[in-house]
């Protein structure tokens, strides 16, 4: 496994458990995970929307728990475990909810959609069988402009199926939420 390294000039030490891979490095005592994620190690996937707090756009998970990483200096992230977007997917199989997301619309101009990803997988680590109504809970938070959400709730009542079923993912060189060329503009 390679080690990644989180490059800054200045001043505290960093270090995380980033999709399984470990990263360290010198940060600054006020950036946010947010900042860290994006513009240190350049993991994009995880978008910058309002920075305050209300749009859902940044949400990572931290051992597993939903997140607003704009809200998260990265100190306090020190020695724990952070999954974004970009590790959802398996090699080269998606994950059910990207699966499902592409199948049914979930995701259109896609900057909202890693951070929904990740706040609903938090959700379906711990419920395998959430209601619409636990689902629309779950992701209240996140804000989604285009889609009116029907998809979105659709998608991931059709992930959990999956995952209960067995049904894996499909291979795709295009991850759902991830930095998909399609995503480009949205960074
Ligand atoms: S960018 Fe973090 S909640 Fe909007
Ligand atoms: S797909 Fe465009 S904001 Fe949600």
């Amino acid at each position: 496994m390679s080690e990644t390294t989180i490059e800054s000039d200045v001043k505290v030490r960093l270090a995380l458990t980033v999709n399984g891979e470990p990263a360290e490095g010198l940060v600054d005592a006020s950036r946010t995970l947010l900042e860290a994620l994006r513009e240190d190690l350049q993991l994009t996937g995880t978008k910058h929307g309002c920075e305050l707090g209300e749009c859902g756009a940044c949400a990572v998970l931290v051992d597993g728990e939903p997140v607003l990483s704009c809200l998260v200096l990265a100190v306090e992230c020190d020695g724990r475990r952070i999954d974004t977007v970009e590790g959802l997917q398996s090699r080269d199989t998606l994950h059910p909810l990207q699966d499902a997301f592409a199948d049914l619309g979930g995701s259109q101009c896609g900057y909202c959609t890693p951070g929904i990803l990740m706040t609903a997988k938090a959700l379906l680590d711990r419920h395998a069988a959430p209601t619409r109504d636990e689902i629309r809970e779950a992701l209240a938070g996140n804000l989604c402009r285009c889609t009116g959400y029907l998809q979105i709730v659709e998608a991931v009542e059709k992930a959990a199926e999956q995952l209960r079923t067995g049904a894996g993912g499909h291979a795709s060189p295009m991850p759902v939420g991830d930095d998909s060329p399609a995503k480009a503009g949205a960074r």
